[in-house]
């Protein structure tokens, strides 16, 4: 499974990057405007990091503004997918930009159904929201068995990428799963690198070391 990191922070996709663990990166409106700092100057400098798929959102509503919006940002990296969200303007900005050969990442993802239709209309990512589902009482992980499940019956080839991560459970299950992608916020990748038990063996280790003669 590929990991991505839900973020507009460079900072914070540097330090992944170097870790050898990072696979890409998505942001949204409400990440970038943390940044405090132009839209294009914060896509551009995370595609120059070097990763492979950085996806950024239209804000325009018809898709007349989306597909603009699309063809601009996929102007500037070749890393770019465009996010678009999952309406019907979304839904025919994303047929126009797809068939122009831009990857789009259909957005805000809460049903099946709307999984299906955002791969019918040439989605290169589809982002099912997880954890926002899970707040409102339904299990946000059901919904990414129930697309694994219906794209693989007729082999889309559109991806999964499970958004809206709260928790290494939810990546766990997710890979369990079979999803093609998880983004996921600074804090829960750093979770899945540690563990209490691999500080408390490398300690011993590196105590016990002491005692072995040398020279
Ligand atoms: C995904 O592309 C979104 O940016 C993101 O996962 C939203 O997550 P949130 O529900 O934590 O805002």
């Amino acid at each position: 499974m590929k990991l991505f990191l839900d973020t507009a922070s460079v900072t914070d996709i540097r330090t992944m990057w170097d870790q050898g663990i990072l696979d890409g990166v998505t942001t949204n409106p409400t990440l970038v405007a943390k940044e405090g700092r132009k839209f294009e100057d914060v896509i551009r400098d995370i595609c120059a990091i070097g990763l492979p798929s950085v996806s950024a959102e239209v804000v325009g509503t018809t898709p007349e503004q989306m597909v603009a919006e699309g063809r601009h940002l996929r102007g500037l990296h070749k890393s770019v997918y465009v996010k678009c969200p999952m309406t019907p303007a979304g839904l025919k900005a994303t047929k126009i930009l797809a068939g122009e050969g831009t990857r789009v990442n259909m957005t805000l993802v809460f049903s099946a159904n709307q999984a299906m239709l955002a791969a019918k209309v040439g989605a290169a990512y589809v982002s099912p929201f997880i954890g926002r589902l899970d707040d409102q009482g339904q299990n946000g992980l059901e919904l990414v068995e129930d697309i694994v499940q219906i794209f693989r019956n007729y082999h889309f080839t559109t991806e999964v990428l499970v958004a809206s991560v709260r928790h290494p459970v939810h990546v766990l299950e997710a890979a369990k799963i079979g999803a093609d992608i998880c983004t996921m916020p600074m804090d829960v990748m750093q979770k899945l690198v540690q563990h209490p038990l691999t500080d408390i063996g490398l300690a011993r280790f590196l105590k016990d070391w002491e005692k072995v003669p040398k020279g």
